[in-house]
């Protein structure tokens, strides 16, 4: 199992979660972050001052898949989130160990993202 781990801009969120949808993979969390990345930070007037904000505004988007559906993953993320603009972002994949659904307690990879039909919930 892996945590698929991407910045996004905000924009780039809906269309991966749409592919991501019809592919079999509902599961996810976003938070909205700052962060900074390589450039120098924006620099704005305000009340007659400059101010440098070094920080900028990113969806983080975490979804834990089985290994061997990282890279389907990654490829969606990509495909959606690249204009070629500096802050496109970026795309972590991090190991993870164990998963439990809580309802059930069961484990393992099955857990992470489609159901299939019998175990849902009615
Ligand atoms: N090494 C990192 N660790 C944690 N967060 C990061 C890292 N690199 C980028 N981020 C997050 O990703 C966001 C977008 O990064 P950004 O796209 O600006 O990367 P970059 O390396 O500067 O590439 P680019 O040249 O395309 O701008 C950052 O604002 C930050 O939230
Ligand atoms: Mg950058």
């Amino acid at each position: 199992m892996k945590m698929v781990i991407a910045f996004i801009r905000h924009e780039a969120f809906e269309p991966i979660r749409g592919e991501l949808l019809s592919l079999g993979f509902p599961s996810l969390s976003i938070s909205e972050v700052k962060g900074s990345g390589r450039q120098k930070g924006v620099t704005e007037r305000y009340r007659g001052a400059e101010i440098t904000n070094y920080l900028r505004p990113k969806v983080k988007l975490e979804t834990v898949v089985d290994d061997t559906d990282v890279q389907t993953v990654v490829d969606t993320i990509l495909k959606h989130a690249r204009t070629g603009a500096v802050g496109d972002g970026k795309v972590f994949v991090a190991p993870i160990e164990e998963s439990y659904r809580i309802r059930t307690g069961e484990s393992g990879s099955e857990t992470l993202q489609t159901h299939s039909p019998e175990d849902l919930p009615s």
